[in-house]
């Protein structure tokens, strides 16, 4: 659709930019942190570890002084839940909450809304070691964390967001260590710990609502538009089929309380539907439990084509945003009309209107944008300049399509980028970096960590300030 003249976005944009806790804060075991299983994952050698990575928690005043200068209304971070609860449930680390306290008053003394996003891939370490999701026990350990967190923060923050990327540690689930090394029928035993996680999170909505806190609430999945490769009707269907199994499965049962049909159908002939207990469907499909907005990350989109059904659909190579492929399912298809980062993910703003409106389509509910952005090798030039052009071409060729997706008529809350600072990529080191403010540190050498702004900077104070006009 083209329009002759545009809207604006809604004057209370959220304009932000997104870190998560294991990811930038460092101070891994401080004041009573107990470890995650991020702590105690597998790092690929010579690549930075989640040990210091930006050491925000050391930097807060400094780092949220910066996003201030940057203009940011909004900055989205995550909760460690093992600064709360080291062991992930029982006795609460007054310090831990002492840091959050501290960083949503700085957040807060500037003028910009924090969005807290309850649990990003940092289960407790403690409650993997009893199963992890795979024990309905950790469903209850959630509810207690996120009451402690309604209760010490629920008057002040007014953007919760549960789950970061439930779908990503589903599909990807072993890069993210959540599956004990070992399990048999891997992929039955993953489908519980979703279910499970699907219940915790309808709990945590639910309580929320309970408490009738002065704010909302809602899940944060990657979705993403799925192409099929021709317009073959079998690649349809394939597009069709990922389409259900990546995007609808989670966010049909959060909003309608129900699993979606087609991803249902595909679990049954596999045999990985979960098992359901008495009372579980009530719980998620539950009045409370549904979401006040839809908050979501995009990077880029995906085309898949029919499954040749011969042994040779799964691709090498694939992360959460590279498909695999599946036998009997769908296969890794090529779109030759997109470029590739130099991660190897396609670059397609307007595959980010489109899933804007696909989202906006199926549920209706307002869209929060918490993560999208280019990850790339920065260099630090002489003078302290970062020259991060690409980046600045990536983001505003989103922001034109995210506008173009509001007047399409989605309900735009905001647009979080990632990352607010740099800080280490989930598998791929420090040398991916996705920032505004470049930190000064290396994989292994820590250096100055200096704090740099980068180009991008100074371009996002600018479209902020213009609400999103001036690209
Ligand atoms: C999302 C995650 O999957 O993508 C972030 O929510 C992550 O934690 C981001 O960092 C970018 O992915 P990566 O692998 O480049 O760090």
């Amino acid at each position: 659709m083209y329009y002759k003249k545009l809207k604006d976005f809604r004057s209370d944009f959220l304009w932000g930019a997104s870190t998560s806790a294991y990811q930038v804060e460092g101070a891994w075991n401080e004041d009573g942190k107990g470890l995650s299983v991020m702590d105690m994952g597998h790092h690929p050698e010579g690549l930075a570890d989640f040990k210091v990575t930006s050491d925000h928690y050391h930097h807060y005043k400094e780092d949220i002084a910066l996003l201030a200068e940057l203009g940011l209304k909004a900055y989205r971070f995550s909760i460690a839940w093992t600064r709360i609860f080291p062991e992930g449930t029982g006795k609460i680390n007054e310090k831990g909450l002492e840091f959050y306290k501290n960083l949503i008053d700085e957040i807060l003394k500037y003028g910009m809304e924090p969005i807290v996003t309850q649990y990003h891939f940092d289960l407790p370490y403690a409650l993997h070691q009893k199963g992890g999701w795979s024990n309905r026990a950790t469903i209850d350990a959630y509810v207690d964390y996120v009451k402690v967190l309604y209760d010490n923060f629920g008057d002040r923050v007014k953007y919760w967001l549960t789950i970061n990327e439930q779908n990503m540690m589903i599909l990807h689930g072993a890069a993210l260590g959540i599956v004990a090394p070992g399990t048999e029928n891997i992929e039955k035993e993953i489908y519980q710990q979703n279910h499970h996680m699907l219940l915790a999170q309808a709990k945590a909505i639910t309580l929320y609502h309970e408490m009738k806190l002065p704010g909302k609430i809602g899940p944060a999945p990657n979705i993403t538009t799925i192409y099929p490769e021709t317009c073959n009707p079998d690649d349809v269907i394939a597009a069709m089929n990922w389409t259900s199994i990546r995007n609808w499965l989670y966010l049909d049962m959060c909003v309608f309380g129900r699993y979606n049909s087609i991803a249902w159908s595909y679990l049954e002939e596999r045999g990985w539907t979960p098992n359901i207990e008495d009372g579980d469907m009530a719980i998620l499909g539950a009045p409370l439990a549904k979401p006040d907005f839809i908050a979501f990350n995009y990077y880029s989109t995906a085309t898949v084509a029919a499954s040749r059904n011969d042994g040779s659909d799964k691709a090498a190579g694939a992360d959460q945003q590279i498909v695999s492929g599946e036998e009997g399912v769908y296969r890794q298809g090529e779109n030759p009309s997109l470029k590739l980062t130099s991660f190897g993910w396609t670059v397609d703003p307007t595959g980010f209107r489109s899933t804007l409106r696909e989202i906006n389509d199926r549920y209706n509910l307002p869209l929060l944008v918490t993560e999208n952005g280019l990850g790339e090798y920065d260099k630090l030039e002489e003078g302290d300049i970062v020259n991060d052009d690409y980046r600045i071409d990536y983001l505003r060729d989103h922001i034109e399509q995210a506008r173009l997706a509001v007047n399409d008529g989605v309900d735009l809350l905001g647009y979080c980028p990632w990352s607010a600072i740099d800080l280490v990529s989930t598998h791929q080191g420090f040398g991916k970096r996705y920032g505004f403010i470049y930190v000064n540190r290396e994989e292994n050498d820590l250096k100055d960590m200096r704090r740099i702004k980068k180009k991008s900077f100074g371009w996002y104070n600018k479209v902020i300030g213009s609400n999103g006009t001036d690209l």
